[in-house]
């Protein structure tokens, strides 16, 4: 059996799954991501009705937990978020799999060339995102805080920046670690994407963009969104243009533009860099490595200043 022959087997035995629940014939499959993991994204082509779908999959434990959390959040909150998401067709549990079917909403978006007004357009989007209004819904419907990072993670954290060189220039901020949550803290709470970065963002043929990967969604204060989006940008040597969004965000979201949002920024950027990115180092060639040591340093001196 060829891979696509065993790919086009999955996908037709979920599709008989789902029985009436979904119409037409699978007459095409191949895997968009994961696979033998214990994940997996497939692309189906339906014929009868014709139609392209996302079928999402999950059945290792801790990927389970984060395959219902979408679920749930494409059954309750889907419809009431303020930014473009590929419509819903149906997701629940089967053989202890979790199962998500999304219609397919565009393609990829590719950054690299994008003029800084699509930057801020994006700013806006995700400002709307972080309105209070978003968050009452949200927590009518049952969205949850993400828990704090453990002792562990703080001292696995501080380990890999001791080894990478970082011990003196660290150290005090390690020593009032819970100075920058109290910072990201200022900001009012709201509904975070919570893994917010261009690979999570599609573009339709209309050039609007398409809000995927809801599996992180949380109730948070909204830095964390931009910090990670400009973290995955810079490592692919895409330079958003902070200020500009920055303003844009707290337009579009209906909070000052001032010294406390900056703050926060940077205070989640830190925290984000800390505790996050010595997991993702082995695995980046060296010029993104240095990006990141740069701009660790460069945030260092803005809290401090
Ligand atoms: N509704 C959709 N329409 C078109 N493409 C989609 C859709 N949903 C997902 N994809 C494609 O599949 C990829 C993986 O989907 P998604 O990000 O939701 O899953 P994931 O399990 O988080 O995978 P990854 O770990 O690769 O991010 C996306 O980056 C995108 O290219
Ligand atoms: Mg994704």
């Amino acid at each position: 059996m060829t891979t696509t022959e065993a790919v086009e087997g999955e996908a037709a035995r979920w599709w008989e799954l789902l029985g009436d629940r979904v119409r037409g014939e699978v007459v095409g499959a191949r895997t968009i991501a994961g696979g033998a993991s214990g994940s997996a994204v497939y692309g189906l082509s339906v014929d009868q009705p014709a139609g392209e779908f996302v079928l999402k999959v999950a059945s290792r434990p801790g990927l389970r937990e984060r395959a219902r959390r979408e679920v749930t959040f494409y059954r309750e909150l889907a419809a009431h978020v303020p930014v473009l998401v590929p419509e819903f067709v149906v997701g629940g549990e089967a053989d202890g799999t979790a199962y998500l079917l999304l219609t397919a909403a565009g393609v990829p978006t590719e950054a690299e060339r994008w003029s800084e007004q699509r930057w801020t357009e994006l700013a806006t989007e995700l400002g709307r995102l972080h309105r209070e209004q978003v968050l009452a819904l949200a927590i009518d419907r049952g969205a949850a805080a993400r828990e704090r990072a453990s002792a562990e993670k703080l001292a696995a954290g501080e380990r890999a920046w001791i080894k990478l060189g970082y011990e003196r220039l660290l150290a005090p901020l390690w020593a009032s670690f819970e100075a920058l949550g109290a910072a990201i803290r200022e900001l009012p709470a709201c509904l975070c994407h919570g893994d917010f970065h261009l690979g999570n963002l599609l573009t339709d043929p209309a050039d609007r963009f398409v809000w995927i990967d809801w599996q992180e969604v949380h109730i948070g204060h909204g830095p964390g969104d931009l910090a990670l989006l400009w973290h995955r940008a810079e490592v692919d040597g895409v330079n958003p243009p902070r200020e500009a969004m920055h303003t844009a965000y707290a337009v579009a979201r209906g909070i000052p533009d001032d010294a406390l949002l900056r703050r926060a920024a940077v205070a989640s950027e830190l925290t984000l860099l800390l505790l996050e990115w010595p997991t993702f180092f082995p695995y980046l060639p060296e010029p993104a490595r240095a990006r990141m040591r740069s701009r660790l340093e460069h945030l260092v001196a803005l809290w401090y200043r």
